[in-house]
Formats: structure tokens, C-alpha cells, sequence
């Protein structure tokens, strides 16, 4: 098989990684690709939102499966002009791809499928939403409705807060039209965890649990970022949640999905909140997390490529998944200054000296110049290690994130320490327990 993969993130790179161990493919393509993934497939230079030259390619090159990273493409319809050009694709077409494409869209799908989310309201107009900021309790979540580049969701902790965001969605429309609409919700408190399913449209298989650090400084503060590091399994999702988050979220989404006219292909991302034993759809997203793929993604012992497959036509049905039972833990190292301005074309050091049995390098924002490898983003790698257990798994990241370096590099010193910590507790309790 021929495979073209479609973005040039880390995400992408583990993907690409992944559907090389395939005993089906012989051949893999990156649009467009970055340093790391030249180094194992052909990178062709065009970009992911070009998606009539992509399928251009695609046809040239008789590929047999394209994988599509990222959701803009998605929900500028690629998986439709690819189907309709006789082309097989792995992911949602773009009415379903509304799941992440607008959040007016999706709270009123939760609502209507009786799935578990924040209390909510949506406005077009912008003196009705502010006259509501009267009615309402604080802090609140004031939403974009459209695709932001994550950056549109603003946790305001008074009415004050909650007009400025309304002000810069819907009249100074930061995020251009993405803002014609926003949604205002209830706050919710608890632990996040991300849950990643496969589904063909009316069968699905659920993936390893995982947790994002979205904030870029320890312990959780400064601004958002894309994500910079993540573990799995998430000690938050004890098997009693995963059940109910199967019940109660992911079996119903899937079926009302294909209830509702717009039966949803590829992977389903659940960003949830889980407070006190339940779970609640925060987010969705129509495409693998980034970088919750750098830790779930090695973990998976069956082919990708195959379930991709499945997932394409229809197939899913009883296909299990096999796990490696350790603990994948990744640190994402960044350009300083992200997620703000940075400079870009910094030598990466140390690359050669790690080997697989230590952990794995996915690349994000790099380029190769010759044999050097060159920074060329914001995130820049994504370390991804492992151990039998999370204290082990912590230690092995870190033992080659010190092998790696490059000028203003930056990184996050405490990812797994929130699941360390978590494990701990439970141990202490069951220990005084049975005392
Ligand atoms: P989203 O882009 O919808 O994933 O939101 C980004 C981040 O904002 C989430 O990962 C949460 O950390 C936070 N967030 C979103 N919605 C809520 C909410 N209703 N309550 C608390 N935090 C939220
Ligand atoms: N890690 C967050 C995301 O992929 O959206």
C-alpha cells in the first residue's frame, strides 16, 4: 500500500513512525512533512489546507489510504472531496467534523443526545449574550464557536471578564468569523483526561487513556499552549470511569451521530472533565491529540494502518486492541518564548545518541539542512519514554531530554507528576486501609 500523510506536527510524526512498522505498506508520503518525518518517508511540499492539490496527488501517486493530522482540513471537507474523487481516507466527513468545527453545533448535539457536558447557552447576537452575563454565576467559559487554533476559549471569573471576551470574539472578531457566534457555559472543576476512539461510523474501538499539560510553565500556570507533555494510561480513568465514559459519552455520541445524518468516520477525540467518579464532555476534536499521540500511539500493539482500514470501510466490528502495559510518558521541548514569539533555525544537538531503547524522538517543528537538524517552530520535539511504572516512566524521559539541545530550549520539568502523585494517594489509601 501507498500511504500519504497529511500535517507536520508531532502528532504526524508518530503517525507516520507508526504506519512504517505496517507490514501492508511499502511506500509512505508526508504533506508537507518536517524533519523528522523526512528522514523515514518522502515529504512532498504541499500544504494541508490545499486540499485540491492534495488530492491531485493523491490520484498521481495512486495512494491507497491518506491520513488526514489536523482538523482544518477536515472541516473544509477533504474527507468529502476525497471520497468523491474515488480516493480512500481516514477521517470524519465534514458535517460530522462540526464535532470540532463548531461549538454551538456540538453543545447542541450533548443536549439533544442527553450526553453529560457544562451547562450551556449560544448567541448570534452580542447585547443578548451580555445581557445574560447579569443572570449568571461566575467564573464562566466564553467560547468561540468556530475553529481558533485553541485559543478560543476564555475562562472568565467575572462579568467584567466575560464582556472583554465577548467585546474581542464578536465585535474586534479576533478570531474572524469563527466568532459569528459564541457559547457561554458553567465552569466545571475536576481532572482532565483525554479518550481517543476509532469509530466507522456505527461500530468503534476506544484507545488508551492519556493526559495533555496544556499550561507551558510547571504546575500548571501561564498561558495555553498546543501541549506540552502528556502520559499514558491517566491514572483519573480507573476502569469504573472508562466504562461510564463508554456508556455515557462515547456509545451515544457514535449513535446518535448516525442518528442524526452525519454517521462519524475516524477518530473521535474526547477532551472530558472528570469530577468526583464522573465524566463530561469538555471539547471535542475529530482528529488524534497532539501530543496525546506521542504517548498512545506506541502503546498500541495492533497495526494502525489496518484499523484505519477498518475504520474506512465499515469493518470494525470486534477488532480488539492489544496494549503494552507500561507507562508512555512524553516531554514536549519548546523554542523560548513559546507559545509567544521565538526564533527559529537553532542546531539540535544529541539527536544520534539516543537509542529505542531509551525512549523515542518524534519531531514538530523541525527541518533538516544537510545532516544537521534545524528548529523551525514552536514546539519543536516531543520525547516520548517509558517505564513499568510512572516513577520509572518520569525518569527514563528525562534521562533523554538532558541528552538533547538547542539554544533557548524549553520544557516542562514536572509532566507526570499530577499522575505520580495520584497513584501515590490511592497506594496510601489502600495500604491504611488494610490496616
Ligand atoms: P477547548 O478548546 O474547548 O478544549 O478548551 C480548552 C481548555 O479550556 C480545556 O482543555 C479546559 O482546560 C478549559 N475548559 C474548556 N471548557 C471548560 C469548562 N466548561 N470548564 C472548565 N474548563 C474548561
Ligand atoms: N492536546 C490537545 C489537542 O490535541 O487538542
Amino acid at each position: 500500500m501507498k500511504v500519504l500523510v497529511v500535517g507536520s506536527g508531532g502528532r504526524e510524526h508518530v503517525l507516520t513512525w507508526k504506519i512504517k512498522q505496517s507490514s501492508l505498506v511499502d511506500e509512505i508520503f508526508c504533506a508537507p512533512g518536517n524533519g523528522g518525518m523526512s528522514m523515514i518517508a518522502e515529504c512532498v511540499d504541499i500544504k494541508v489546507d490545499d486540499i485540491n492539490g492534495l488530492a491531485a496527488f493523491a490520484l498521481e501517486k495512486k495512494i491507497d489510504l491518506t491520513v488526514v493530522g489536523p482538523e482544518a482540513p477536515l472541516v473544509e471537507g477533504i474527507v468529502d472531496v476525497f471520497e468523491k474523487a474515488g480516493l480512500k481516507i481516514f477521517g470524519p466527513g465534514k458535517m460530522a467534523s462540526q464535532l470540532e468545527g463548531s461549538k454551538v453545533f456540538t453543545k447542541e448535539f450533548l443536549k439533544k443526545h442527553n450526553i453529560p457536558t457544562a451547562g450551556y447557552r449560544s448567541f448570534s447576537d452580542i447585547n443578548t449574550a451580555i445581557d445574560f452575563l447579569k443572570e449568571i454565576n461566575y467564573p464562566v467559559v466564553v467560547k468561540a464557536d468556530g475553529l481558533a487554533a485553541g485559543k478560543g476559549v476564555i475562562i472568565c471569573e467575572n462579568a467584567a471578564q466575560a464582556r472583554e471576551a465577548l467585546d474581542q470574539i464578536m465585535l474586534q472578531k479576533v478570531f474572524k468569523d469563527a466568532g459569528n457566534r459564541v457559547v457561554i457555559e458553567e465552569f466545571l472543576r475536576g481532572e482532565e483526561a483525554s479518550i481517543l476512539a476509532i469509530s466507522d461510523g456505527e461500530d468503534y474501538v476506544i484507545l488508551a487513556s492519556s493526559q495533555d499539560h496544556k499550561r507551558i510553565f510547571d504546575e500548571d500556570q501561564g498561558p495555553n499552549t498546543g501541549g506540552m507533555g502528556a502520559y499514558s494510561p491517566a491514572p483519573v480513568v480507573t476502569p469504573g470511569i472508562m466504562c461510564r465514559i463508554e456508556n455515557e459519552i462515547i456509545a451515544p455520541t457514535i449513535k446518535g451521530m448516525k442518528e442524526d445524518g452525519c454517521p462519524f468516520k475516524g477518530v473521535l477525540y474526547a477532551g472530558l472533565m472528570i469530577d468526583n467518579g464522573r465524566p463530561k464532555v469538555l471539547e471535542y476534536n475529530v482528529r488524534f491529540g497532539d501530543p496525546e499521540t506521542q504517548v498512545v500511539i506506541p502503546r498500541l500493539k495492533n497495526d494502525l494502518v489496518e484499523i484505519m482500514r477498518a475504520s474506512c470501510e465499515g469493518r470494525l466490528k470486534d477488532m480488539p486492541l492489544d496494549w503494552d502495559e507500561r507507562i508512555f510518558i512524553c516531554v514536549v521541548m519548546s523554542s523560548g518564548g513559546y507559545p509567544g514569539a521565538y526564533e527559529k533555525g537553532k542546531t539540535i544537538e544529541g539527536l544520534d545518541g539516543v537509542s529505542a531503547r531509551e525512549g523515542i524522538v518524534f519531531h514538530a517543528g523541525t527541518k533538516k539542512d544537510g545532516d544537521a537538524v534545524l528548529t523551525s517552530g514552536g514546539r519543536v520535539l516531543g520525547v516520548t519514554g517509558f517505564g513499568v511504572d510512572i516513577a520509572e516512566a518520569i525518569d527514563n524521559v528525562y534521562k533523554v531530554v538532558e541528552k538533547i539541545s538547542f539554544d533557548r530550549c524549553f520544557f516542562r520539568r514536572d509532566i507526570g507528576a499530577k499522575a505520580l502523585k495520584r497513584v501515590n494517594e490511592t497506594q496510601n489509601t489502600s495500604a491504611s486501609a488494610g490496616n
